[in-house]
This record gives C-alpha cells, sequence and structure tokens, in this order.
C-alpha cells in the first residue's frame, strides 16, 4: 500500500508539472483528487485494511493529498503568471514611438483668392455684402435690364427654382440688393457661388464671382480704369499690362471687358492666351441708369461703375492651375499645395 502511494505521487507529481495549461492542470487535478480519481479509490480500499493498519496509511494519504494539493495550487498559479505574462508581452506598449500626427487643413485656393481681393478692396475703403445664392428673378434679371425676353439671358443658361425664382446666374443682383439697403454713396465687393447649366472643360455648374461696384456723385469711367488698373497690378505684378476692350452688358453703359498681358507667357502668345497675349480677366462699365431707376437711385445725381470677375479663372491664372475640374474634386494633395 504504502509503495502504492509513493508511486501515486511520484505519477501525480510528473503530471502536474507537464500541465501546460490551466484546463490540463484541472483534467488531472480531476483524475487524481476527483470523486472517481486515484487518489480517492485508494481511500475506498481503506476498508479492507485492519484497524492496525488504518491510522498509518491514513496519514499518509493525508499527506500525499496535502502534497497534491500544493502542487497543483503552485502549478496554477505558475501557469496562471505565465499567462498575464504572455498577454503583458503581446500587448505592449511602445510608450516611446511618436504619436500620429494630426495635420491641419488649408484654405481652399478659391478662398484664398477671394480673401485676398476682399482685402484689397477693403484697403480702397469697400465694404463686403453678400446676397442669397437661391435669388429672384427680378433681382437677378429685371432689375438689372434683362427683361424675360432678352438675348442675354441665354448668355447665362438659368437653373429655375420656379417660374420667378432662380439660382442666381452672377454675384450683380447683390448690386440691387445693397442699393436698395442702403443710401448712396456706396463702396461693396460682394462675393459669392453662382450657378449655371453648363459643364465641360472649361465651366463648371457652380463656380464663383466676385463683384464691386462704387456709387456716388461724378463718378467717371477714369475711376473705373484706374481703380482696376490698381488692383490688377497689385493682384498679378507691378507694371502688368492691362486693356480696356469695349464691350456689351445690359447692366452697364458703357461697357468694357478687361484683359491683362497673359501672365503665361508675358504677352508672347502661347496656349493659355491661344496665342494672344492677352487673357480676359472681368467685365465691367458705368451702371446703366436703367439699373438706377429700378431702386429708385437718381441718375441725373449719381453715377457708378461696377465689375465682376470669376474666381476660379483668377486663382487659375494666380497660380498656374491647367484644369478647373481640380477646384472641385476636393483631392488634398492637391489643396494641400496652397
Ligand atoms: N455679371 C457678369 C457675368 O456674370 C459680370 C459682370 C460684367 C459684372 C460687367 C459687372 C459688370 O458688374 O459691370 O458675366
Amino acid at each position: 500500500m504504502k509503495d502504492l502511494l509513493q508511486k501515486l505521487e511520484k505519477d501525480a507529481l510528473a503530471a502536474i508539472s507537464r500541465a501546460e495549461s490551466a484546463a490540463v492542470l484541472q483534467d488531472v487535478r480531476v483524475s487524481f483528487l476527483g470523486k472517481k480519481g486515484a487518489v480517492t479509490e485508494i481511500m475506498k480500499g481503506m476498508r479492507d485494511l485492519t484497524p492496525e493498519e488504518r491510522p498509518a496509511i491514513g496519514a499518509l494519504v493525508n499527506s500525499l493529498k496535502e502534497v497534491l494539493e500544493k502542487a497543483f495550487t503552485e502549478r496554477g498559479g505558475a501557469l496562471q503568471q505565465a499567462a498575464v505574462a504572455e498577454r503583458l508581452a503581446s500587448e505592449k506598449l511602445d510608450i516611446t514611438l511618436p504619436g500620429r500626427g494630426s495635420f491641419t487643413g488649408s484654405k481652399h485656393p478659391v478662398t484664398l483668392v477671394t480673401e485676398e481681393i476682399v482685402e484689397l478692396f477693403g484697403g480702397l475703403g469697400f465694404s463686403v455684402e453678400e446676397g442669397p445664392e437661391i435669388e429672384q428673378d427680378v433681382y437677378n434679371f429685371e432689375a438689372l435690364n434683362i427683361p424675360k425676353d432678352h438675348p442675354a439671358r441665354d448668355m447665362q443658361d438659368t437653373f429655375y427654382v420656379s417660374d420667378d425664382v432662380v439660382l442666381r446666374t452672377h454675384t450683380s443682383p447683390v448690386q440691387i440688393r445693397s442699393m436698395l439697403k442702403q443710401k448712396p454713396p456706396l463702396r461693396v465687393i460682394a462675393p459669392g457661388t453662382v450657378y449655371r447649366r453648363d459643364s465641360d472643360l472649361t465651366h463648371s455648374p457652380m463656380f464663383h464671382q466676385i463683384e464691386g461696384f462704387l456709387v456716388d456723385r461724378n463718378v467717371t469711367f477714369g475711376d473705373l480704369k484706374g481703380i482696376l488698373t490698381h488692383f490688377l497690378n497689385n493682384y498679378f505684378g507691378k507694371g502688368l499690362e492691362v486693356r480696356f476692350r469695349p464691350s456689351f452688358f445690359p447692366f452697364t453703359e458703357p461697357s468694357a471687358e478687361v484683359d491683362i498681358a497673359c501672365v503665361i507667357c508675358s504677352g508672347k502668345g502661347c496656349r493659355v492666351c491661344s496665342g494672344t497675349g492677352w487673357l480676359e480677366i472681368l467685365g465691367c462699365g458705368m451702371i446703366d441708369p436703367e439699373v438706377f431707376k429700378s431702386v429708385d437711385y437718381d441718375a441725373e445725381q449719381l453715377s457708378g461703375f461696377a465689375f465682376g470677375m470669376g474666381l476660379e479663372r483668377i486663382a487659375m491664372l494666380k497660380y498656374g492651375v491647367s484644369d478647373l475640374r481640380l477646384f472641385f474634386e476636393n483631392d488634398l494633395r492637391f489643396l494641400q499645395q496652397f
């Protein structure tokens, strides 16, 4: 019996130290100390011992159980510690690694151009006004001397919201809104989004314009020419050649289009200026008396000039961007360059 106990102890200790996981260790425990385990079986066999033998063997069995309990506890603790150590190692956090950088955004080139132009005209005493993008036909057309059957409506293929509401086709209606709201004299610069049914390589159905106008007594075409030349020279470069070409707009009389010497080839002629050496940059003119009439300004007493330009076009020329669509794709690689 004693030999049997010793062998059992040896086998059990060996099995315990071989157990590589808590689950295996539990199986080993059941096989020795469980209800049908080897040690339990031995205790059942004690019935067959003589009363003299029983105390000594009983003591041996008890000490075997103690030894095994201790071994199970130790092995269990060791396995648990190993599991924790393994988890710590696998979930290791390297606190010396540099953090993931968060990058700051940059301003859209059209925003930059808007801000620059607004600031430049701010220096000349112009203040910013804004109007709605969903505009009444009256402000977008009628009050600007573009009646319903006027061919100029075709020039600005319009998105109609209803019979008398449109997505504004230009920023010129801000002229009407400002003149209705304020008393002259007036110096306004009005940037904004405009819409036209137009979409190809050089046209987007949504784009941006900036409108400027000045109303006072004795304003002349000379004032218009002086201010625009000053602006273009400050914006595109001192000494830049500027020319005024007669043109037509229903809301100005006389009207002109302004060209600058091509900023790409300096006037020699290239692909961007179609070999002409000139780039058309804005439309302008003296505010038509019909416009003053529609806002109840006295055209005998007052005169004024107005101008309007496309901001994407300005941004393309200023930054040398060759494709209009880049402005609307919002590719960060493009936007971050400005
Ligand atoms: N509104 C015109 C357009 O959309 C641009 C323009 C031309 C505005 C002449 C003006 C102006 O104020 O005087 O093409």
